[in-house]
């Protein structure tokens, strides 16, 4: 996957430029930084969007790279996903279908982002990504083999995530936050470049449905008191979603505007 991500940034700008879009809307496209009609501050980044489900529609869009490769590797991320989200619902103590009836059976909204970091000739000017949460469901991150660049906070502090064979990084994301109640928490991360080296990632993003309910699990909004308490409001991932794109990336958790008025 990382070598088909490869020979697909090392095309000639002329052949890469043809599929370039800056509308979040499409299905297919090459863009730059994150969201470059609302930003003011761009990023370091290029990536190519493909999205994954079912495949027979899209894959058809993608460029011509062999395709195989890019295909089995959506339908085993999928399969990964699908494990995680029910170990997750186990582990909140819910059903072990839980997360994946919420988020709904076909999960057509998955998609990936092929990441190219250039090299920066100022990298204290800007990110590869600035600092996010996904504001899907689970993110599965497969990173360079050979060059770091992903920082998670943890307890305030950025800690690199450095590459390691064979692994992949699990991020959890916005959706998992709202259902679990807070619970289990969205990764706040962000991607550094540097001055000397380009850095890939293949970023997949497991959706819930455009109109998959997401709201904290009922068993889960229980205070020690008795009390319920359930910290976001329901919506649509649908809104969510329209919500998350009309902002810049670097600004306030996008859950924080879902959260319940306190009476
Ligand atoms: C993302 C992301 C990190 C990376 O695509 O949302 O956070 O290391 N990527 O490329
Ligand atoms: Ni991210």
């Amino acid at each position: 996957m990382l070598r088909v991500a490869a020979e697909f940034f090392e095309l000639p700008a002329e052949e890469k430029m043809k599929l370039y879009s800056d509308d979040p809307a499409k299905t297919m496209r090459l863009s730059t930084s994150f969201n470059v009609k609302k930003e003011k501050v761009h990023n370091w980044r290029d990536y190519l969007r493909l999205h994954c489900h079912p495949l027979p529609k899209y894959a058809p869009q993608w460029p011509s790279n062999p395709p195989e490769t890019v295909s089995n590797y959506c339908q085993e991320i999928r399969e990964l996903g699908f494990r995680l989200e029910d170990l997750i619902s186990e582990s909140l103590g819910l059903e072990k279908s839980y997360i994946r009836k919420v988020l709904g059976d076909h999960q057509q909204g998955q998609h990936m982002a092929v990441n190219f970091y250039p090299p920066c000739p100022q990298p204290e000017l800007t990110y590869g990504l600035p600092s996010h949460t996904d504001p899907n469901a689970l993110t599965i991150l497969l990173q360079d083999q050979l060059v770091a660049g992903l920082q998670v906070l943890n307890d305030g502090r950025w800690v690199a995530v450095n590459p390691h064979p064979g692994a992949l990084v699990v991020n959890v994301g916005d959706q998992i936050q709202a259902l679990s109640n807070g619970r289990y928490m969205s990764v706040w991360h962000r991607a550094i470049t540097n001055t000397k080296t380009a850095r890939l990632s293949v970023s997949s993003f497991l959706c819930p449905e455009d109109d998959a309910l997401i709201s904290p699990a009922p068993e889960l909004t229980r205070g020690d008191d008795g009390s319920l308490v359930a910290i976001y409001r329901g919506f649509t991932y649908a809104e969510y979603y329209k919500k998350f794109w009309s902002r810049n990336l670097d600004q306030e958790h996008c859950l924080e505007l879902f959260k319940n008025t306190i009476e």
